[in-house]
């Protein structure tokens, strides 16, 4: 079977979905949500030096648990492994992305929109999907009416949540954990307010979750 996201998305309610800029920021920004309770980090590979921030964060800040995002090729699956990233993100899955993704050594939440979909990916064994768009895709509506028919599927929803709907989504039963960038503003990010960001780490590591695991 495929290696689960299960055990890590366990620790905290909520993946910070972070976009580096500059890479002086990575660690104090890492250790800013590992200090608030959030140590799961998911470095997007939107910048440049997203790979090197992933490099640093997996191997100067204690407690994180580093993870790469916005996975959409094979290369990036092996650069962000050999980066240090303990899991991946993708915002979607093609059959090519699919196929790579069932041969890499670590969890991964494969991104999905649709109830086929979603479906497909529980059949090749992933245990814990990415719903994005999440709020664009019929947000917590939408899970909460797929766990009538499908409720073996366990998500972890991304795009649009923020602290006004966040606890409609961690109070579904099938929603495992919420992700977002609500936590890591860009401009506390670009002001270099990393108090700013353990503040909102803090308040979101004490969201409630319905989902048992
Ligand atoms: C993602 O990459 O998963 C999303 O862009 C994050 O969405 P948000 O910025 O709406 O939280």
């Amino acid at each position: 079977s495929l290696p689960s996201p299960l055990s890590f998305v366990a620790k905290a309610p909520v993946v910070p979905v972070v976009v580096i800029e500059r890479l002086e920021d990575a660690v104090p920004l890492a250790r800013a949500l590992v200090e608030g309770g959030l140590p799961l980090i998911e470095v997007t590979l939107r910048t440049p030096v997203a790979l090197e921030a992933l490099r640093l964060i997996a191997a100067e800040v204690e407690g994180a648990i580093a993870g790469a995002g916005t996975v959409i090729n094979r290369a990036q699956i092996d650069a962000t492994i050999a980066a240090g990233a303990t899991f991946l993100v993708s915002p979607g899955t093609t059959p090519e992305l699919t196929s790579a993704f069932t041969e890499a050594p670590i969890p991964i939440m494969a991104g999905c929109a649709t109830a086929s979909e979603a479906m497909r990916l529980a059949e090749l064994g992933f245990e814990v999907l990415k719903f994005f768009p999440a709020e664009a895709s019929g947000g917590a509506a939408f899970l909460k009416s797929i766990a009538g028919p499908l409720p073996h599927l366990r998500f972890c929803p991304t795009g649009g949540i923020g602290p006004a709907n966040a606890g409609d989504y961690l109070a579904l039963p099938n929603v495992v954990a919420v992700g977002g960038s609500w936590v890591v503003p860009s401009d506390a990010i670009r002001a270099g307010d990393f108090g700013k960001v353990r503040e909102l780490a803090t308040a979101a590591s004490q969201l409630k979750r319905a989902a048992k695991f």
